[in-house]
C-alpha cells in the first residue's frame, strides 16, 4: 500500500480563507475587527520565527496584530502586568505568549492569568478542564489542527483505536481528550509504555508527538493505519552536502508510507494547520465575545 498525503499546506490555506470570510462578514456587518495579541520575551530565533509568521498570516486573513517583544531579563511583575493590560483591551480578542518562557519565568502563573476567553492556546487550567469535560473551551491549536485533518480524511472516528504518542501538555493530552470526545478508543503512550510497538500496531489512528526524529518505523504501523506527525525535528543530512540539515517528523516517513492508509508529510502536514487553527479560535473568541454565532467548522 501506499499511503495517501494528507496536504496540509492546501488544507490550512483553506481554513484561512474560510477564517477571513468570517474576519470580512465581522468588520462589515458588525464594525469589528479581530485582534490577536503576541507576547514574546527573549530572543529564541526559533520563537523569533514562528511569532514573525503568525503576526504575518495574522494581518493576511483581515485581523489586527499586536506585538509585544519584552527583554529576555522582563520580570514576572511585568510580564503580568501587559497580560493584564491585553486582558482588558476590548480590540484584543486572543492573547498568546510565545513558549518556551525564559527560566526565571513560571509559565503555569503567566498562562494562567490570561483572561481564559482570550486563551487562543487553550492552555489555561479553565480550557484544559472545560476540554476535559467535554464542554465548549478553546482548543489547543496543534491538537485542533490534528483533528480536523482525521475528520476530514476520515469521517467520523467513532469507535477507532487511537494512540497517541506523548503525553506533552500542549499536544498529546489534549489531542486524547478530543479524540476520545469524537468516540475513540484512546491510547497515550510515552517514554515508559512497555511493548510500543505492539501498542502502536492496534491503532487505526496514530499521532506521534514526542520529538524523536523518525522514532516510529514502518513496520510498527497497521496496514491502512492513518498517521499524522506532529514531530518537526531537524537532523544532519550529509547527502545534501556538508553541513546540511533537513526536516523530519517523529515517525519514519518513507517505511511508514508504505503502509498507512494516510499520512501527514514533514514539513507541510501538521505544522501550517497549527497557524491556521490559532486564526481560527481567534475569530472564535471574538465572535463569543461579542455574542455572535460561532464560525462552523472552524471548533472541535
Ligand atoms: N511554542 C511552540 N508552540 C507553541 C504554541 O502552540 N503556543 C505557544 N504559546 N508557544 C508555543
Amino acid at each position: 500500500m501506499t499511503a495517501t498525503v494528507i496536504d496540509g499546506k492546501a488544507f490550512a490555506a483553506k481554513v484561512r480563507e474560510q477564517v477571513a470570510v468570517h474576519v470580512t462578514t465581522l468588520k462589515d456587518k458588525h464594525g469589528i475587527t479581530p485582534g490577536l495579541a503576541v507576547v514574546l520575551v527573549g530572543e529564541d530565533p526559533a520563537s523569533q520565527v514562528y511569532v514573525r509568521s503568525k503576526g504575518k498570516m495574522t494581518v493576511e486573513v483581515g485581523m489586527n496584530s499586536y506585538e509585544h517583544k519584552l527583554d529576555a531579563d522582563t520580570s514576572e511583575a511585568d510580564l503580568l502586568a501587559v497580560v493584564d493590560k491585553l486582558n482588558k483591551d476590548p480590540a484584543v480578542h486572543g492573547i498568546l505568549v510565545q513558549l518556551p518562557l525564559p527560566k526565571h519565568l513560571d509559565s503555569d502563573l503567566v498562562i494562567n492569568s490570561i483572561d481564559p476567553a482570550k486563551d487562543v492556546d487553550g492552555f489555561h487550567i479553565s480550557n484544559v478542564g472545560l476540554l476535559g469535560t467535554g464542554q465548549k473551551s478553546m482548543v489547543p491549536c496543534t491538537p485542533l489542527g490534528s483533528l480536523m485533518m482525521l475528520r476530514d480524511h476520515l469521517g467520523s472516528l467513532s469507535g477507532l483505536n487511537a494512540v497517541v504518542l506523548g503525553r506533552s501538555n500542549i499536544v498529546g493530552k489534549p489531542m486524547a481528550q478530543l479524540l476520545l470526545n469524537d468516540s475513540c478508543t484512546v491510547t497515550i503512550a510515552h517514554s515508559r509504555t512497555k511493548d510500543l510497538a505492539d501498542v502502536v500496531r492496534r491503532a487505526d489512528i496514530v499521532v506521534a508527538a514526542v520529538g524523536r526524529p523518525q522514532m516510529v518505523p514502518g513496520d510498527w504501523i497497521k496496514p491502512g493505519a492513518t498517521v499524522i506527525d506532529v514531530g518537526i525535528n531537524r537532523i544532519d543530512a550529509p547527502d545534501l552536502g556538508e553541513g546540511k540539515t533537513r526536516l523530519v517528523g517523529d515517525v519514519d516517513y518513507a517505511s511508514c508510507a508504505e503502509v498507512a492508509g494516510a499520512i501527514t508529510p514533514v514539513p507541510g502536514g501538521v505544522g501550517p494547520m497549527t497557524i491556521a487553527c490559532l486564526l481560527a479560535n481567534t475569530v472564535t473568541a471574538c465572535c463569543r465575545a461579542n455574542g455572535l454565532a460561532e464560525p462552523e467548522g472552524l471548533t472541535a
